[in-house]
């Protein structure tokens, strides 16, 4: 009998199913014995918790196009691990004896930074544990590509397309907020694609006056309105240069007058007289269903990582590098974040385009 626990945590993501999916249906159709699949609700609270279902491929038929998750998600901080819940529960024994009681012989983790610090603390408790890379941020170390990202970079950039109609009509500038915590991939890339005049993002600080000056640009050679994208972490000059403990201040200064930070922009270049508006996307970036290339790529993980389960191989993350899947070593990737290189192509191409970063 080969016995395998799923579960989803953290923010959710379009492609969790297709995942999940992809690994299902690898191990049923080439493992030689017998399955049972369990299903751990609502991430790992539900793995120490005991809550889980037992599973057939029939739960995973038809819901490769389906966004969210079937076992729904949670967030469970890695930095409380060890700190007993508020019920006394001590979380890492908790977990251990759920997956001995069950006798599992693997446990997937779908999930993002936080999710996979837990894995790698799972894996080094000795449980087989696989990881696979989700969350729209795309700021996953050791992986070119999250899955979720390609579907948020598609609503981000369909949200964009819509906006710039309206803002075209009235002459406005809209600062469009896009999601991403503290990285800036989906920013830059539905920027992009959806045809951005400022593109702000937490690894490039940006000065307002420069941020100014490209809409007053844009408007002195005829563009009768100005479309901002700015990552939710974006930064400026002034805030990047503080040190960290005054640095922390200053945000906390700027979430008391703000909801976020594209009021303060809106504010800062309402000032010239122009007309200006906000766009927050918010969470639906993270909605509805994966695109087409999400769901490859997640079905691409899903298999690859009940491959490595069948090899009987444990204790990685799921990874595409330069193309190729592969698997990283649990302790290589669970202490970074892959942050969007300012000197890469992409943003020395939009650049050349003509886009502003205000820098
Ligand atoms: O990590 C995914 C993400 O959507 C981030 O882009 C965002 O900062 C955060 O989650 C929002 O978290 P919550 O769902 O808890 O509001």
């Amino acid at each position: 009998m080969l016995r395998i626990g799923l579960l989803t945590s953290g923010g959710d993501c379009q492609a969790l199913n297709a995942t999940m999916r992809g690994i299902v249906k690898t191990i049923l159709n080439n493992a030689k014995e017998p399955v049972e699949i369990y299903g751990f609700e609502d991430g790992y609270q539900g793995l120490i918790y005991s809550r889980f279902r037992t599973m057939t491929w029939q739960d995973f038929s038809g819901v490769l196009t389906q966004g969210g998750t079937i076992l729904g998600t949670s967030r469970t901080p890695f930095k409380l691990l060890d700190t007993p819940g508020a019920d006394g529960v001590e979380k890492v024994p908790a977990m251990l004896q759920t997956y001995h009681k069950l006798q599992l012989d693997c446990l997937f983790v779908l999930g993002g930074n936080g999710s996979t610090k837990t894995a790698r603390r799972l894996s080094d408790e000795g449980l087989n544990v696989i990881a696979l890379p989700k969350t729209i941020d795309n700021d996953t170390w050791g992986t070119d590509v999250t899955f979720g990202f390609p579907s948020a970079i598609d609503v981000a950039t369909r949200y964009l397309d819509e906006i710039k109609t309206t803002a075209s009509s009235h002459g406005r500038v809209f600062v469009v907020e896009i999601m991403g915590h503290k990285v800036g991939w989906i920013p830059l890339y539905a920027g992009i694609a959806g045809g951005a005049d400022v593109i702000l993002i937490p690894e490039i600080p940006y000065d307002i006056d420069n941020v100014i000056k490209a809409i007053e640009k844009r408007n002195a050679d005829g563009g009768r309105f100005a479309i901002v994208a700015v990552a939710e972490g974006a930064i400026s000059k002034e805030e990047a240069a503080l040190p960290k403990k005054e640095y922390k201040k200053a945000l906390a200064k700027r979430a008391e007058k703000y909801p976020s930070i594209a009021y303060a922009l809106a504010e800062q270049i309402a000032k010239t007289g122009r007309e200006v508006r906000v766009g927050i996307p918010g969470h639906t970036q993270r909605g509805g269903r994966p695109d087409a290339e999400d769901r490859i790529f997640a079905t691409q993980c899903g298999v690859e990582a009940a491959r490595g389960c069948l090899e009987g191989k444990f204790g990685y993350m799921i990874a595409k590098v330069n193309n190729k899947m592969c698997r990283v070593p649990l302790k290589e990737v669970a202490d970074k974040l892959k942050y969007v290189d300012p000197k890469s192509d992409l943003v020395r191409e939009a650049k050349l385009l003509g886009i502003s970063f205000g820098d």
